[in-house]
């Protein structure tokens, strides 16, 4: 009995996830025992998992890259996911590059025990290392096997923090850079810049609102990047990100080195929601949901797709409304709640953490990430968009159009009533950068 029951355990935590043999084999996800720390019993990945085929029990090397002594802990753990992935050769959807697409629900690849080995073979850079987001998100990118360096960067003292993380037995080295004077040195070499730099919502104000203070920055910010590492990624998280990332591709522009498969809006955070009301509306499992959310970052240009809900759920009307409201309106809850303190960190954190975690897996050769992000797009009349994004070791391959062919009435009035608005920002953040 207590077997059977153990085994339904194995079953039901083997179809919550899933990843190709050859991705295991390529992104390393888990630590051997003695790289990550000779003390700790438990170590883990952060970031979303990937989608394979195969299925198999957990082991000690188990595909969310977490290994604990007990199993039982893996019982409890959801950990940082996007649930499923877009597969290119079925045939239920085509694309704008005319793959046809489906989204297919996640399995787990058999790992042999201890095989799998980390090359922590990356740089990272946070810019706004000091800040509400940049110090957890900082403490979950120092968690990263992929990760080698992690340079921390703010104009407040960020030394503090860079000694406190460095105390983790983890793989990273992590280093400080305090001001604009350090920030050159903080970028050399780097594969990856996070901007969560700038000031954060209080109480009444819109996103726009923000426009101001952190369009300066953020254009600070990728001059910098544009002449120490211009072929970083760039995860632009700093609000209006409508605004903020056309900001950064036109300075990349006017420094000669813009690669619009390289330039990310973040965007994660409204999938994250979506996952989670969508879970709790409808009581699934939260490790099964996924719902894409294109079109903007702010108020109704945030675009969740519930008729394309994964796995399959009806939504009366009522449900469709109150949780799209909540979905563009999440961001508000926690200003609101926070009550003039800030807006969303931790819950940012952890999504700034499960991209760029992503990106990770691609630069390190992962064939099948797929995530929500605001990029220079083709797939709308507008010239940056947020939709699903295939994205490989040169940044995005591929922009997924085919999550806007059947919509229902009220995804397509949606859209086009963000239209007007996204257009506005994206051209204001051009206007900036070009004044
Ligand atoms: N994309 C999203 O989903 C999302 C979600 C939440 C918040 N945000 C945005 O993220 C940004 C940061 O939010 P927060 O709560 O961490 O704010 P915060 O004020 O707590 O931290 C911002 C940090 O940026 C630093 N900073 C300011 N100017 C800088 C500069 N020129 N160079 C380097 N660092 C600089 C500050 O010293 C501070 O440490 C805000 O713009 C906020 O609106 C985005």
């Amino acid at each position: 009995m207590i077997q059977k029951s153990e085994e339904k355990k194995k079953t039901t935590i083997a179809s919550q996830a899933s990843v190709t043999n050859r991705e295991t084999r390529q992104m390393k996800w888990s630590l051997e025992r003695n790289q990550m720390a000779a003390t700790s019993s438990s170590s883990f990945s952060i970031g979303s998992i990937p989608h394979g085929s195969k299925t198999c029990s957990l082991g000690q090397s188990n595909n969310h890259g977490i290994k604990f002594n007990s199993r039982n802990h893996l019982n409890n753990f959801t950990g940082l996911k996007a649930v499923t992935s877009i597969n290119p050769n079925s045939n239920s959807k085509s694309s704008i590059f005319g793959n046809n697409i489906t989204v297919r629900p996640a399995t787990i690849t058999k790992t042999r025990p201890n095989t799998i080995k980390v090359t922590a073979s990356f740089k990272v850079a946070i810019l706004g290392a000091a800040g509400g987001i940049g110090q957890p998100l900082s403490l979950l990118v120092k968690m990263s096997p992929l990760v080698s360096d992690l340079h921390l960067y703010d104009i407040a003292n960020v030394k503090g923090v860079a000694a406190d993380l460095s105390h983790c037995n983890t793989p990273s080295k992590v280093r400080d850079f305090t001001g604009a004077t350090e920030l050159p040195n903080c970028l050399q070499d780097i594969d990856i810049v996070v901007i969560p730099a700038g000031v954060p919502r209080k109480p009444g104000m819109t996103r726009d609102d923000l426009f101001n203070i952190n369009a300066s920055i953020v254009k600070t910010l990728v001059e910098a990047v544009a002449d120490n590492c211009p072929n970083a990624f760039i995860h632009v998280i700093s609000n209006p990100v409508n605004s903020t990332v056309p900001i950064a591709a036109e300075i990349l522009k006017q420094k000669g080195v813009y690669n619009p498969k390289k330039l990310f809006g973040v965007t994660t955070l409204d999938v994250v929601r979506a996952n989670t009301f969508v879970s709790q509306k409808k009581n699934l499992k939260l490790i099964d949901v996924d719902v894409p959310v294109i079109g903007g970052h702010a108020g109704i240009t945030i675009l969740p797709l519930l008729s394309k809900t994964k796995p399959r759920v009806s939504f009366s009307d009522e449900e469709v409304a109150e949780l799209t409201g909540r979905i563009q309106n999440g961001g508000t809850e926690v200003v609101e709640a926070k009550a003039g303190a800030g807006s969303a960190t931790l819950s940012m954190a952890y999504a700034a953490a499960r991209f760029l975690e992503s990106c990770l897996r691609a630069l390190d050769g992962d064939g099948d990430v797929y995530e929500c992000a605001f990029v220079e797009s083709e797939v709308t009349e507008l010239p940056f968009f947020a939709s699903r994004v295939k994205i490989g070791k040169d940044g995005v391959e591929a922009v997924i159009g085919g999550d806007l062919e059947g919509l229902t009435e009220f995804e397509k009035k949606g859209l086009e009533a963000l239209k007007g608005e996204l257009q506005g920002s994206i051209e204001k953040g051009v206007a900036f950068a070009n004044k």
